[in-house]
């Protein structure tokens, strides 16, 4: 095996040994993580992300616009500033799947400033949020930089702040408050400072010094708050019992926020102090650091360098946790030859530009992607960022991994290695110029008819290898069209496989799906079953095929019918199959080819999942060395548990639906429908409709 050979080159080996001297002591060194501002100028302007109307002014963190330019400037503005760095605030421990949660303490001043005569608004908090990303759109006056009217209190929004409030809202107490705020800004606990005599926004300017300490052993939080150069206060201003680890991300970025609205104030911080405890890091994310730095002074070459670097890690998470799943795993995945590779979360980092918007290729039901050019070479990739915390999940998506890992063909898209540290998980996958084909379908000028069939082609190609020419067998479980990519000559490439399982072992995946968007891919069966499996991905490959001839989406509502594959088989059933397809196309396409695919398109969307055709099929109808299958004229009513025995098939062929009762017969076939409904679930469906938004666990 290569790498081993590697391993063995005299120089790597002295290397490896002089590094692992160097370095045994860091693992052992528990230490905390401390900041320390005592003013602020340009200089530390590179410590900080400023996002929204934040920026640094006379010396001090200006989370809102300074007056200089004048107050209309002034009014509904919110803004955020963080450290760039993530600290770990909880994490697993290994030995018995408890959480350990670090403590923090810190303390600043603050100087919130209003004009003599003018009512203060809105608020200073202090924030402790899962990204650095800019405030949202909406986040000033109430909603002091944390969140707005369509996000507040939503559990997703992983923050957990200290707020300053100064101005009194329906849910606040009063305009001069300290409080609690769980995703949201209604505070879970309030505490005025008005009996304490402390005004936050005084017609005298004056600073105030906070401390807030944070217990992670008791999982508890003291707030204090004096007039600055006062001694730190015996009795708290606030205190409340909460584990912040069930609501903010295992690494989360600390700083402050806050929002001006009709009425203003400056917030501005001028000092601060902040000492986090260091959990142990098993990712090796913090002494990658210093084996950069040693092995620069020993002066390496970078080749060797980044080689001995990932030997290093492996060697010592071997030695460090002989008998861990998870390494053992890693180091599987480690060991294929040819194979994606681990990356560092630096080095995606650097080469996303810090994952930067700019760069957001779209946006899944999982995460965000990004293109990135990694460093080193010019070579273009595609790096998804799961934005859920996967902690319990890890081993489970390792697992998976190697599954993926050793997928190849050339209807999928290509995986080039993957990033999994501090609980990120990222996935770099070959950058794919054309894009998705959603892009293509519903944006521009849609696809040429030789191009959207030989996309289905290998669609269907790639279906057939992840269900049957795969030793274990993959199911994709999210097919559509944005997770089929075009490659530079319009070839179909099949992404995201085999992620869903992955991502999910407990089921949720199914609730997470049933997004809009996603609805309409999913057959009817999975509501009730809750699993998905070939025949579920051959119903949201029927679904795809249909859209790509119609080019309309699969929720598409038309005379009196919500799903487009409704709508096709009425077509169908009335002989004018052809109508549906795509008008952009300006009717050049081979009619044989069209009928061909609706047909299919229409026999994978059958309700009944042994009705519809398997992958070898598929591919064999596509391909045109099998003739179109055969579709009954109504859509056979959905009935659970299935029938035994030979289907029912088109009891209506005979009936070529005299015109004018066409749609009023259908409907009574399809009410007439058998349904039984499984053991403790209660289902209200619309079979002619089949809209899987009505089925819901009740
Ligand atoms: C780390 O921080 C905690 C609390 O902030 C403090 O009690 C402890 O002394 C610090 N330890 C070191 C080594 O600085
Ligand atoms: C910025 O502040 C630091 C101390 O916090 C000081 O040493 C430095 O001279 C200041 N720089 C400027 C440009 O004022
Ligand atoms: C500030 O926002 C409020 C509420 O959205 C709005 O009524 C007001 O017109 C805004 N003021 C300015 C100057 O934009
Ligand atoms: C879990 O294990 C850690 C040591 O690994 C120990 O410190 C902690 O007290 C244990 N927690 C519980 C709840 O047993
Ligand atoms: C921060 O720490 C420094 C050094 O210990 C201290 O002088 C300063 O007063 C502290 N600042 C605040 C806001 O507590
Ligand atoms: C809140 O922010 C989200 C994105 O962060 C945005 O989609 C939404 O439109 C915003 N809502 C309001 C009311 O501004
Ligand atoms: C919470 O946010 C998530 C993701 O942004 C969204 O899917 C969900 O619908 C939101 N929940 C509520 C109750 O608004
Ligand atoms: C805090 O408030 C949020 C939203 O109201 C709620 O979901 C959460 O359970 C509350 N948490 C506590 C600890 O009270
Ligand atoms: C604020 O304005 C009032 C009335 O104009 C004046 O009496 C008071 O002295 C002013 N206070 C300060 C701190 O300037
Ligand atoms: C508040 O702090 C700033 C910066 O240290 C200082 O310039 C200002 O004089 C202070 N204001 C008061 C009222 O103490
Ligand atoms: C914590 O807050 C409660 C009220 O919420 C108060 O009764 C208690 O004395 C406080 N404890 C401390 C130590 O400040």
């Amino acid at each position: 095996m290569r790498r081993r050979t590697r391993f063995n080159h005299p120089s790597a080996v002295a290397t490896t040994l002089l590094l692992v001297i160097v370095i045994l002591p860091a693992f052992h060194a528990a230490e905390n993580i401390s900041y320390s501002f005592t003013s602020f100028n340009d200089s530390v302007k590179s410590s900080f992300a400023f996002r929204g109307d934040a920026t640094i002014y006379q010396g001090a963190l200006q989370l809102t616009p300074d007056s200089r330019n004048g107050d209309n400037l002034l009014i509904n503005k919110s803004g955020r500033i963080l450290l760039p760095d993530p600290i770990k605030l909880w994490d697993w421990q290994q030995s018995n799947n408890t959480k350990r949660v670090a403590s923090f303490n810190t303390a600043f001043t603050i100087n919130v400033f209003r004009d003599n005569g003018t009512v203060p608004g809105e608020g200073l908090t202090f924030l402790i949020a899962p990204n650095v990303d800019e405030p949202p759109p909406g986040s000033y006056g109430p909603f002091l930089g944390l969140t707005n009217a369509s996000l507040d209190g939503n559990n997703s929004n992983h923050f957990v702040a200290i707020e300053f409030d100064t101005a009194k809202q329906p849910y606040d107490r009063d305009d001069n408050h300290v409080g609690l705020d769980i995703n949201g800004v209604d505070s879970n606990i309030t505490a005025s400072l008005t009996p304490l005599g402390i005004e936050i926004a005084p017609v005298n300017p004056t600073n105030h010094t906070v401390w807030i300490d944070y217990d992670g052993v008791h999982r508890h939080v003291w707030v204090y708050m004096a007039v600055e150069g006062s001694e730190k206060p015996v009795a708290a201003v606030l205190n409340a019992s909460i584990d912040i680890s069930d609501y903010v991300l295992q690494s989360s970025h600390l700083g402050f926020s806050a929002s001006t609205g009709n009425n203003f104030e400056l917030n501005c911080v001028i000092a601060w102090n902040l000492t986090v405890e260091k959990l142990p890091d098993d990712g090796g994310g913090l002494s990658l650091g210093a084996i950069i730095g040693v092995a620069v002074g020993v002066g390496c070459v970078l080749v060797v360098m980044t080689l001995t670097t990932r030997i290093l890690v492996v060697f010592c998470r071997r030695k460090r946790a002989a008998g861990n799943e998870r390494d053992m795993l890693r180091k599987k995945l480690n060991g294929l030859p040819g194979t994606p590779r681990e990356f560092e979360y630096k080095e995606l980092k650097v080469s996303t530009g810090n994952f930067d918007e700019r760069r957001k290729l779209g946006q899944g039901a999982f995460g965000e992607v990004y293109k990135g050019v990694l460093p080193g070479s010019s070579m273009e990739v595609a790096v998804k960022r799961f934005s859920r915390d996967k902690t319990k999940g890890q081993d489970d998506f390792l697992a998976e991994l190697t599954i993926i890992n050793c997928l190849r063909h050339r209807n999928l898209v290509p995986l080039l290695g993957w990033c999994h540290e501090n609980g990120v998980l990222l996935l770099v996958y070959e950058f794919m110029p054309n894009g998705s084909l959603d892009q293509h379908l519903y944006g521009g000028e849609g696809l040429v008819w030789w191009r959207r069939y030989n996309i289905v082609a290998g669609v269907a190609s790639a279906l057939h290898y992840i269900h049957h020419e795969y030793n274990q067998m993959v199911v994709h479980r999210d097919l559509k069209p944005s997770n089929i990519m075009l490659d530079a000559t319009f070839d179909a490439r099949l992404g995201d496989f085999g992620l869903a399982r992955a991502l999910d072992t407990d089921k949720t995946s199914f609730t997470e799906l049933g997004v809009v968007g996603t609805r309409g891919y999913i057959a009817n069966e999975c509501c009730i079953t809750q699993k998905f499996t070939r025949e579920s991905d051959v119903y949201a490959f029927g679904t795809v095929v249909l859209e790509v001839v119609c080019g309309r989406r699969p929720l598409y509502d038309v005379s009196g019918f919500h799903l487009l594959v409704d709508w096709v088989w009425k077509l169908h059933r009335e002989g004018r199959l052809l109508e549906a397809v795509d008008p952009r196309l300006g009717g050049e396409y081979p009619a044989e080819d069209a009928e061909r695919m609706l047909l299919l398109g229409l026999a994978c969307s059958q309700p009944h999942p042994g009705a519809r055709p398997k992958a070898q099929a598929i591919v064999q109808i596509v391909s045109r060395s099998a003739p179109p299958p055969g579709v009954p004229k109504f859509k056979p009513a959905f009935v659970w548990p299935p029938p035994q025995g030979p289907l029912l098939k088109g009891n209506h062929d005979d009936d070529n639906g005299t015109s004018g009762t066409t749609l009023a017969s259908s409907t009574a076939t399809s009410s007439n429908g058998v349904f039984s409904s499984a053991g403790g679930w209660a289902l209200s469906l619309d079979v002619e409709t089949g809209d899987s938004e009505k089925i819901s666990r009740r």
